[in-house]
């Protein structure tokens, strides 16, 4: 199986952290998302213990709060003692009103609003991620007005090409992100920001992009950074304390994906930065990473129930599910490929190649194409694998389709997270 915690039941049945999905398919109704906490919760310690082993005391993760946000994931990365990083009001909000310590939350975005940024600062935000001058003013200004030395990471372009889809790449230095270091703008940006006395600058940011497998690009970045960190010492004085090294780290969707090992990266890319601060002579910043896919794709699954099978003579075979792009919109913007299989017939043969089509009024909602697949009938439970990010956080409710709940699975217990949409729900904004 794809990942450790699938498996199939004596009954045939695909399992989910231990649990049968068809009886859970049963219990709460379909299209629903399911979530491995366990596994989650692993996955997090994985990070914040790699990472002070191999990057000194001080290093640790932030949980990429785009990937997955609902108010228990933040009770969920407290506990465990994540940070996050969040990049809006409702993102900030939904922390909020899940317990998540202000004080390790950092604020990111290129388009941060006014009244975004005294949102943030009324409600303790730990740091912000500054993209550029302009809300750089609106914080300083706000935080005098407030009485405060605001900490702040400013948010680089390094110039790097991670080789992911275009979409999903943010680090060249041609991105609406950040403020290039190549162009001579950062320079300029930092020696501006040096004379504000109403921010603390604690160090740089950068992000290469996301669903990479190999620790180049980050070993790449890091250089980028600590030269550029190293300049603005000698120059201005002022030496980086923090290099926030961004997320990225991939996740196997399908066997064809590479499997990955998140310590031995963490591992690789922390010996290369410790070679580059002595050849640089300069300290090994506190390096601060925002994982979001890597801690909880994997742990994710969406069950839908299996409606028209249409065979069109001498084309294709269709296979609708009562969900779609509403609930997953990743194959329709990035042709994204996901792993599917029949859950009440997980031990049968891949017998038949189906275009797996959602319930839309679209040609384009589909959720794969030339997908190998155990012949299903009406009624049947389709298992579509590693869901846990960009889904629930990127769904819509196109077509007024109600968004699906989340059942967290916790020691083989099974408990609502975040409930069903009603009808209700969907009207509730209509005056
Ligand atoms: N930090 C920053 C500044 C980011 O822009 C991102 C992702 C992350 C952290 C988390 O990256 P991760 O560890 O999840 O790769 N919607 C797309 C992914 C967009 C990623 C955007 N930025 C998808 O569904 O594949």
């Amino acid at each position: 199986m794809l990942h450790t915690n699938l498996s199939v039941g004596e009954n045939g049945h695909l399992y989910f952290a231990n649990v049968d999905t068809v009886s859970l398919a049963e219990k709460y109704g379909t299209p629903l998302m399911l979530l491995d906490e366990d596994r989650i919760r692993a996955r997090m310690r994985t990070y914040i213990t790699a990472m002070e082993k191999h990057f000194g005391e001080g290093s640790k993760p932030l949980l990429a709060s785009k990937a997955l946000c609902f108010k228990g994931i933040y009770k969920i990365a407290a506990d465990e003692g994540m940070c996050t990083d969040i990049v809006s009001p409702g993102e900030l909000y939904t922390a909020k009103a899940g317990g998540f310590p202000m004080e390790n939350a950092y604020f990111h975005g290129n388009n941060k609003t006014d009244v975004d940024i005294e949102f943030a600062i009324d409600s303790g935000i730990g740091y912000f991620i500054v993209d550029n001058r302009e809300e750089f003013d609106k914080i300083s200004s706000y935080s005098a007005e407030k009485g405060i030395k605001q900490k702040i990471l400013v948010r680089l372009s390094p110039g790097i090409d991670p080789h992911t889809h275009a979409k999903i790449s943010t680090g060249s230095v041609d991105s609406k992100f950040g403020t290039a270091i190549e162009t001579g703008q950062a320079e300029e940006f930092i020696a501006y920001i040096l004379n504000d006395k109403n921010t603390e600058l604690c160090g740089y940011h950068c992000h290469v992009g996301s669903q990479i497998f190999e620790s180049e690009p980050f070993c790449d970045a890091a250089d980028i950074m600590m030269e550029f960190s190293a300049m603005i010492g000698k120059k201005y004085g002022f030496y980086a304390k923090t290099i926030n090294l961004g997320g990225g780290f991939g996740v196997p969707y399908t066997e064809k994906d590479p499997k990955i090992d998140y310590e031995e990266k963490i591992a690789e890319v922390a010996s290369h930065i410790k070679n580059a601060s002595k050849k640089l002579g300069i300290d090994i910043p506190q390096i601060l990473m925002e994982p979001g896919r890597s801690i909880v794709a994997d742990s994710g699954m969406t069950l839908y129930t299996v409606g028209t099978v249409k065979s069109i003579t001498g084309y294709k075979s269709y296979v609708s599910i009562d969900g779609g792009m509403p609930d997953n919109p990743r194959y329709a913007l990035y042709n994204s490929e996901y792993t599917f299989l029949i859950a009440n017939k997980a031990n049968a043969e891949k017998d038949m190649t189906a275009t797996i089509a959602g319930r839309c009024c679209e040609s384009g909602d589909l959720l794969g194409e030339n997908i190998p697949i155990q012949t299903p009938e009406r009624g049947d439970i389709l298992a579509v694998l590693v869901t846990g990010a960009y889904n629930y956080s990127m769904a819509s409710n196109y077509n007024k389709l109600p968004r699906p709940p989340i059942v967290a699975i916790k020691g083989g217990e099974d408990r609502v997270v975040v409930r069903r949409e009603t009808y209700e729900d969907l009207a509730r904004l209509d005056v």
